[in-house]
């Protein structure tokens, strides 16, 4: 009988170390209930206990007992060594790398347009023009008329316009805010008894033209107006002012070159070119200039006197200059870029992989964030 019990401990020991070494869970369990369960060989030799003569069931009792016992030790030893195991195993396969580096937030770009937009503010404003905004919906008389452009003028062809009703219109240019500007200062100034005050503003804005729509025309582009309205200012600070600007925007090297155009409310009109960023005039296949070694910017003038006096200024006693410059050609020199339609695609790759144009100025080549 007690070698039965030696036997039995042998290959119960046996089949549980097995089970530990596999780290089976389920064969642990089978286990118990075979040695320890409730029908297990451990009660079923306790059951023979009673069949046994009186001497011996007190020793095969207690050896029955004390086997039970170390079983239970095993099992339980068994147990949470396979426990801690697997929880070792768990714990190392969802273990997180603190030192890899963090994934990159997805950072926007400011549209190059704003950006051409506001380095453009920023270079007049160094002159002390202050920016103003004015209605994208105008009317004829401001669009036109307080131009110098009466109704039926063949100059208003220069302008393709968007109508409204046969008086309101989307504006063609930021010109309007002339006027307006003008004869608010003038009315203000008027009530309290001043006369009208000096003017120094620029005129950022959405403009609008019943175009064909190709890779240099858009239907709806952004202009920069600018005035300045005194009692001295002359051609020579116009041409002054639009130099320095061109200079703060692509370089001090720039030269400026003005010739003669027509805008019915300026007089005289002019034209302003600056020579080639890119090439300096010195590549005849030159993708910025195309080899004629200058690039026109702007058209401006000294503000026509009918116009003065639409705005409620004296043009005896005052004078003053405009000018009026397209943002998005501004912004394709500078970027190199060939096609105005790109700018509204919207597409935030594409606006990754834009860089500066050859031969931009250092201080333009700015890190786009990734
Ligand atoms: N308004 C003109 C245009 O859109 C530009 C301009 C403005 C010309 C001011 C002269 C003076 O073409």
């Amino acid at each position: 009988m007690v070698e039965d019990i030696t036997a039995l401990e042998t290959t119960a020991l046996g089949s549980l170390t097995a089970a530990e070494h596999r780290s089976d869970r389920q064969a642990l369990e089978q286990w118990r209930l075979t040695y320890l369960g409730s029908q297990g060989q451990i009660r079923q030799l306790m059951r023979c206990i009673g069949q046994l003569p009186l001497e011996e069931r007190r020793t095969f009792g207690s050896a029955v007992q004390s086997l039970a016992q170390r079983l239970e030790v095993a099992y339980k030893a068994s147990e949470q060594r396979v426990s801690d195991r697997l929880l070792n195993r768990e714990l190392e396969a969802e273990r997180i790398d603190v030192t890899l580096p963090g994934r990159p937030h997805a950072q926007g770009l400011i549209h190059p347009l704003r950006q051409t937009l506001s380095d453009v503010v920023r270079a007049f404003a160094n002159l002390g023009f202050q920016a103003v905004e004015g209605p994208e919906v105008e009317w004829d008389t401001y669009n036109f008329e307080l131009l110098n452009i009466p109704a039926n003028h063949p100059a208003r062809d220069m302008w393709d316009t968007l109508w409204i009703t046969d008086r309101m219109l989307l504006r063609t240019h930021t010109s309007p805010m002339q006027v307006r500007t003008m004869r608010m200062a003038s009315a203000t100034a008027r009530r309290q008894g001043n006369e009208p005050p000096a003017l120094r503003i620029v005129v950022p804005g959405r403009t609008y033209r019943y175009e064909q729509v190709d890779a240099t025309h858009e239907s709806q582009f952004m202009q920069l107006e600018g005035l300045l309205v005194d009692h001295q200012s002359s051609f020579s600070d116009l041409k002054g002012v639009l130099t320095d600007v061109a200079r703060q925007l692509f370089g001090q090297a720039r030269k400026t070159r003005f010739r003669c155009d027509y805008f019915p409310f300026v007089e005289p009109g002019a034209e302003l070119a600056m020579d080639c960023f890119a090439c300096e005039g010195r590549d005849p296949h030159c993708r910025v200039c195309h080899g004629s070694g200058w690039i026109e910017i702007l058209g401006c003038g000294m503000v026509h006197p009918k116009v003065l006096e639409n705005g409620g200024y004296d043009p005896q006693r005052y004078r003053g200059f405009a000018f009026g410059l397209g943002i998005e050609r501004i912004t394709m020199l500078r970027h190199g870029i060939d096609d105005i339609r790109l700018f509204y695609l919207n597409d935030v790759q594409l606006w990754r992989q834009v860089r500066y144009a050859p031969g931009a100025p250092r201080s333009w080549n700015r890190e786009v964030p990734e």
